[in-house]
């Protein structure tokens, strides 16, 4: 599933390739891109921010497909190879009037299936179906999205199993990665992720994505616990807990069958930048950071920029903490006319409709991700289990607390001003009852011309 904020300044990107002594893997970068402030058009006020203009971070690699050099989004939470190749012609290797339509947590591309070699680092697939867009939305300044989940999941398949059967479409339709292990059976039926970080005011940092092996630093997921994935469609894992400064956060019963009580179904996806909790497990995190206040007409949480809460997930009894980094994030803009900064919770009120996205509970995306290392393994076979292992990359919470320290304050130091949440939203709220929020038309007047603020973060 896909939900980014469109770049608007066109971030740097980094050039980081990552060398790896795995035989037959193949390692290429996951670049970010954008930067972990954003910039609001015009004032920041309750109920407002949702308008940013500039970007979360969005991880892309680089593919060849048909001859030419594409960008793409590595997608773990959709499974086809979705193009928007504005009038560039690729070299097919076969076509179809077959038209379909995409839609995604944000966006949706419509166009023809056609296919073409798509070459992956070190790999070649032959033939990969592909839906050749013409018209799209919301792709921001990439070419595309890579679907790394399942083909149960995918739109081309079903509708060519539709247009041209069953068989046709097993043998035509394969999404990326199950077309790969198709072809080349020798290789292990898996991929790596780490997403990596960057400074908040830069857009370069180094990340993994491999196929087929382990990075060398992280041998050792081979021997962390199988968490299999539960869902037919996604990248779907049994969580055992949320923990906020360390006590467990009860759920409502899982909507997946068969999940043990006390537990709930979280999609791993990276190209979900903010991860969508049901509101009430949103609220816990928030509420135990002193001075957040919560903005009922935005339904997000002002947080202090400089304060923080120990947030972790268990997944097979490991338990995974999150960087204060990715807990909330600066934006810039007016308030009172003047400009000044203030942090919104990176964690979100999940909206998605629960009839059109189904199997989970919640979306663990980037922000949850970047404090992991994890291997996407399909199993020996195309009846096998999936499963995911993960090692933690955010291993000592006293260290991240003493790199947000520095990283934050670094930021801060670039940035108008900071205001107290209380001071935005109008009452502070920090006992778990919610008020809504009031705002004269006198607070809010002047919007920031945007170029200014870019010039101060480039
Ligand atoms: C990916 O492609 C872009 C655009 O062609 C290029 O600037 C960038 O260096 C490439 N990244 C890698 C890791 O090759
Ligand atoms: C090419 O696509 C058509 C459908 O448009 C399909 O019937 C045919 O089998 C495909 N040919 C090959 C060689 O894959
Ligand atoms: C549990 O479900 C009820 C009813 O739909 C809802 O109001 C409440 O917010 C849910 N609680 C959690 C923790 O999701």
């Amino acid at each position: 599933m896909l939900s980014v904020f469109t770049s608007l300044a066109g971030a740097l990107l980094s050039c980081l390739f990552y060398s790896v002594a795995v035989r037959g893997a193949s390692s290429f970068s996951v670049d970010v891109r954008g930067h972990g402030v954003r910039l609001v058009d015009g004032p920041i006020a309750g109920g407002s921010v949702g308008v940013t203009t500039s970007d979360g971070l969005s991880y892309t690699t680089n593919i060849t497909l048909g001859g030419l050099n594409l960008t793409v989004i590595l997608d773990t939470g959709s499974s086809d190879l979705v193009l928007d190749l504005q009038g560039r012609q690729p070299i097919l290797t076969n076509s179809t009037d077959i038209q379909i339509t995409q839609a995604f947590g944000k966006g949706e591309v419509t166009g023809d299936i056609d296919f073409a070699e798509l070459k992956l680092g070190d790999f070649t697939i032959d033939s990969q179906a592909f839906l050749n867009g013409v018209e799209s939305a919301d792709l921001g300044d990439t070419d595309g999205i890579l679907g790394m989940s399942f083909n149960t999941d995918s739109t081309i398949q079903g509708q060519l199993a539709e247009s041209l059967g069953e068989q046709a479409a097993n043998k035509l339709g394969n999404t990326p990665m199950p077309a790969l292990f198709a072809q080349d059976t020798d290789l292990p039926h898996l991929f790596d992720v780490q997403l990596a970080r960057t400074s908040e005011l830069e857009s370069t940092a180094p990340g993994v994505f491999i196929i087929g092996g382990h990075d060398t630093n992280f041998q050792n997921v081979s021997s962390a616990p199988q968490l299999p994935s539960v869902a037919p469609n996604h990248w779907s894992l049994v969580m055992d807990s949320m923990k906020v400064n360390g006590k467990a956060f009860t759920f409502n019963a899982s909507r997946i069958a068969g999940v043990p009580s006390g537990k709930v179904v979280a999609a791993l996806d990276t190209g979900f930048s903010l991860p969508p909790l049901p509101a009430p497990a949103v609220d816990a995190i928030y509420s135990s950071i002193p001075g957040a206040a919560f903005d009922a007409e935005g339904q997000q949480w002002f947080v202090p920029c400089d304060a923080s809460t120990t947030l972790s997930f268990v997944f097979g009894g490991q338990e995974f903490f999150v960087h204060p980094l990715d807990l909330s994030y600066p934006i810039a803009g007016t308030i009172n006319g003047a400009k000044r900064t203030a942090c919104l919770n990176t964690y979100q009120y999940l909206t998605l409709d629960p009839d059109d996205f189904t199997g989970f509970d919640l979306i663990l995306g980037d922000a949850f991700l970047r404090n992991v290392y994890a291997s996407f393994n399909y199993g020996e076979s195309s009846s096998s289990q999936a499963f995911v292992q993960m090692v933690t990359t955010t291993p000592d919470m006293t260290t991240a607390l003493q790199e947000f320290k520095t990283e934050r304050a670094a930021t801060l130091s670039q940035l108008p001003p900071t205001v107290e949440p209380s001071a935005i939203v109008n009452r502070s709220v920090t006992n778990g009852s919610r008020k809504s929020s009031v705002f004269g038309a006198s607070v809010i007047t002047l919007a920031i011309p945007l170029f200014s603020l870019l010039c101060l973060l480039y």
